[in-house]
């Protein structure tokens, strides 16, 4: 899909359709067609929230269809939700068959807005279905998309952030099969050389050298070898920021569960337990064109946790990276094994502040369903920040407690620690197991199980993988 900026008088502009947002009641401006007062005044398209209807051939305009899209009333339209409007208009119109779209984004108050419909349309435009043979799924798709209205830097911005979610997305849906961590590691290759990053593969010789005990354990069920991603961006000049962020994303490949395995029913869906990386990675990726002035270092601890021969016993101790025992009491609690020795490595290069982003636990979709983002934290004051960037970009998050009297339950009483503590609070458990490793270092954990992945599809977007913290990450660098 071709994105581009368009200008003109809107009746001369041609297209398969033209979308005009309309505020409740309020006729849109400039086009004289008189069926849009027929429309109002018979209640069928009243400008609400989200409503959608299409005119064919309208009076004076070259455009073939003219689209009116409900923003609700004013004070409730905000950038965000222009760009779900925008997302909806272009799943729908590509439904239909059309094309060419034109946005009216012409009256938007900023660059903000415009960056929001451009990269709501590209988050519309993704489809899951890369791996079907049947050459007809390419019939119904958008060539171009121009938007009437705003700057060529908006609509760079909207296109970076909205191609880094999708290239994000699109490592997720890969199944584990095809995506190994191997491959995961070659794809943040050739992100990273496409965009300018350095980009570092420790393969298990490496990790071993360093004494990464948990993270490989982890990996020694499968024969599928495992790796750690760190990619590193620098600001090209000094900048004065001293801080240096540390973007941590969970990235198994396939869970399985391990010896402690999991129920067959929809154990497929396991291959999004690698959207914590993902997310780093498509933030790497739109970090590198926008340039914020801090430095940041992606690392992603990718493995696959399958029940092999030679694959982790409940009982089994390992020694963590900083030194640290762990008794393995649940080999499904595969994720913070592999978080710790990231955490550890990424102080070991320097890194001052460290946000995880992990499909760590089950028991945070019992928490907060499929909305909010569990957050976690031994420091308010980065928390904020990290939730005021998340906030700005409708990623919403809400935070658990982190008492230290939530530890008790990972005392073991043949390790340093156990990886699992009692049912209750799991996700609090889970998290109280990482921030032993975070120690004094700023840090925030974010439990994605239950926002990275649509069990449905949404007007605006496809069923599957959502690229949830792309946004955020990206804002919180920017923001720094
Ligand atoms: N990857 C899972 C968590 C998960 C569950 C993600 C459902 C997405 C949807 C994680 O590795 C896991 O299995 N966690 C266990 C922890 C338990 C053994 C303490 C869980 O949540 O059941
Ligand atoms: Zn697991
Ligand atoms: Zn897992």
């Amino acid at each position: 899909m071709e994105i581009r900026l368009v200008n003109g008088p809107l009746e001369q502009l041609e297209a398969d359709a033209l979308v005009a947002l309309c505020a409740e009641g309020a006729k849109p401006g400039g086009i004289a067609d008189p069926r849009i007062s027929e429309l109002f005044e018979s209640g069928e398209f009243t400008g609400k929230a989200e409503e959608i209807t299409i005119l064919h051939a309208p009076n004076g305009m070259k455009a073939k269809r003219l689209v009116l899209a409900g923003t609700g009333a004013p004070p409730e339209f905000t950038s965000l939700k222009a760009r779900n409007l925008s997302g909806e208009a272009l799943r729908k119109l590509k439904s239909k068959g059309l094309r060419s779209v034109i946005f009216d984004a012409a009256a938007l108050p900023d660059a903000d807005w415009v960056a929001a419909i451009v990269e709501g349309a590209i988050l519309a435009d993704f489809e899951p279905d890369v791996h079907k043979t049947d050459p007809k799924k390419n019939e119904k798709h958008i060539d171009s998309f121009a938007v009437v209205g705003g700057s060529q830097a908006a609509l760079d911005r909207g296109r970076i952030l909205g191609e880094a979610q999708n290239a994000a997305r699109a490592l997720v849906n890969e199944p584990g099969n095809l995506l190994t961590p191997l491959k995961l590691a070659a794809a943040a290759q050739a992100m990273a050389s496409q965009f300018g990053l350095k980009c570092d593969v420790l393969d298990q010789q490496r990790m071993g050298q360093l004494g990464m005990g948990s993270l490989l354990g982890v990996a020694m069920g499968s024969a599928q070898p495992p790796a750690l991603i760190v990619i590193e961006y620098h600001p090209a000049h000094e900048t004065g920021v001293k801080d240096h962020l540390a973007l941590i994303g969970k990235g198994v490949t396939f869970d399985t569960g391990g010896i402690s395995i999991k129920p067959a029913d929809s154990m497929e869906k396991m291959k999004y337990d690698m959207a914590g990386g993902a997310a780093v990675i498509g933030a790497m990726q739109a970090i590198a064109q926008l340039k914020p002035a801090i430095a940041v270092t992606a690392l992603i601890p990718a493995v696959e946790n399958m029940p092999g021969s030679r694959a982790l016993r409940p009982g089994d101790i390992l020694q963590s990276l900083n030194g640290k025992t762990v008794e393995v009491l649940n080999t499904d609690a595969e994720g913070r094994l592999i978080l710790i020795d990231a955490i550890t490595y990424s102080q070991r290069l320097g890194c001052t502040h460290l946000v995880d982003a992990a499909t760590l636990t089950g028991a945070i979709v019992v928490a907060l369903g499929h909305l909010r983002i569990g957050a976690f934290t031994n420091n308010e004051q980065f928390l904020a920040r990290v939730m005021s960037a998340a906030t700005a970009e409708d990623e919403r998050m809400w935070q658990l407690p982190t008492d230290e009297e939530y530890k008790e339950g990972l005392k073991s009483a043949f390790a340093d620690l156990q990886n699992i503590g009692t049912r209750a609070g799991g996700s609090i458990t889970a998290a109280m197991f990482l921030r032993e490793f975070a120690g004094d270092t700023p840090w925030v954990h974010l439990d994605i199980a239950g926002t990275a992945w649509l069990d449905e599809a949404k007007p605006y977007l496809a069923k599957g993988p959502t690229g949830v913290c792309v946004r955020s990450f990206v804002r919180l660098a920017m923001d720094w």
